[in-house]
């Protein structure tokens, strides 16, 4: 809805944005998702990727973490390796790229340099591309082979949320997509339309309680100077992107770690009420992510727990939606969003315009 970039009663366009994605996700099922079980993708560009060995996604900020996301998404759906880098480090450092490489860039703006110079070079060595990005006709759009539109809307915020919810839905189903084209085993089970119905439904019942994060953010995160978000697998991923919006908007020096590895190292930061927060949506890890939880609340830390709802327990804090483990992240970071907003409110700052940042970064 391109000519939406007004703020209506909001005050921010970052809160605007982080409560348009209910929206997003249910457009996108209705653009791209048909009522057959088919996909509205160009059927070349299925092919193409069909005929790929390895999907290589490149990216940089908020898009590079949906990338993190969308190669467990990939490879546990559609059964296609897929290797997730930084823009700026791949096009200078390229690794040994596999027989048939395709290459995926995922770009909100479509315009970043760092992904646009891998671009020209997969370009000239003949490569496959496909550009996923909310501006048509941008720079990646127009210089790569196919182009997937995000249609979340302008986002207008400099701190990306919209469009990395937008970003993993469209790499789910490309999932899907591609395994039905190849009949991966288990295709049938992996139910995207009904995942992506309660990933929407489960943004809204967030977004209607953000009076409660509001709260939750300033009893966590008022007067720190560092926070961790921690996780295992899927909910590493979503803590990355979780810390750095915080770290974006608020200046908390936030990072995210994933929760096995604290105790080689990142754990001797833990101080007397040293705020620790942990993604919980996985069954396979969650009982281990519980057992570093207590290993820092021994050591001082303030800790707060967002779980889905399978796996919460009494006594913690956010619980989202249970989704299909791959997609956690379409729910599990809203609230870390809006944590991150109001966190940042709290400490008067101008959460559309962090400090020397742009909204898209076209130097290297
Ligand atoms: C800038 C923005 C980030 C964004 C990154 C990648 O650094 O401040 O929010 O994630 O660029 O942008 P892109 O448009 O390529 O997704």
């Amino acid at each position: 809805d391109a000519s939406d970039i007004s703020k209506g009663t909001y005050p921010y366009y970052m809160l605007k944005e982080i409560d348009e994605q209910p929206n997003v996700l249910r457009r996108l099922v209705s653009e791209y998702m048909n009522e057959d079980g088919s996909f509205n993708f160009d059927p070349k560009l299925i092919e193409a990727l069909r005929e790929a060995d390895k999907l290589y996604i490149v990216a940089a900020g908020t898009s590079y973490h949906a990338g993190l996301v969308g190669k467990p998404i990939i490879e546990e759906v559609a059964k296609i390796p897929v290797e997730v880098e930084l823009a700026s480090e791949f096009g200078y450092h390229m690794p040994l790229l596999s027989k048939k490489p395709f290459f995926i860039y995922l770009t909100q703006s479509g315009e970043t340099a760092d992904s646009r110079q891998v671009l020209v070079k997969t370009n000239a060595l003949g490569y496959p591309s496909l550009t996923i990005t909310n501006v048509e006709a941008s720079t990646l759009s127009r210089e790569a082979d196919y182009t997937i539109l995000l249609h979340a809307g302008p986002e207008i915020a400099v701190a990306s949320t919209k469009a990395y919810t937008a970003q993993i839905t469209i790499e789910a189903m490309l999932a899907k997509a591609l395994a039905v084209v190849n009949n991966v085993p288990g295709a049938e089970d992996f139910d995207l339309k009904y995942q992506l119905s309660l990933a929407a439904n489960g943004m809204q019942t967030i977004v209607d309680a953000k009076a409660d994060l509001e709260q939750l953010a300033h009893e966590f995160f008022a007067n720190t100077r560092n926070a961790f978000y921690i996780g295992r697998g899927i909910d590493y991923w979503a803590s990355l992107e979780a810390s750095l919006k915080l770290k974006e908007v608020s200046y908390i020096q936030a990072e995210g770690f994933a929760a096995g590895e604290l105790k080689h190292g990142t754990i001797s930061l833990i101080e007397n009420g040293t705020p620790v927060a942990a993604i919980i949506t996985d069954k396979e890890t969650a009982s281990h992510t519980r057992g570093n939880v207590q290993e820092v609340e021994a050591r001082g830390a303030k800790t707060l727990k967002i779980v889905s709802e399978d796996l919460a327990k009494p006594g913690d804090q956010i619980v989202v939606p249970t989704l299909d483990t791959v997609l956690s992240p379409l729910v599990s970071i809203v609230p870390t969003q809006l944590l991150a907003y109001y966190a940042t409110l709290q400490r008067g700052y101008n959460v559309d315009q962090p400090r020397n940042l742009a909204k898209s970064v076209t130097v290297e």
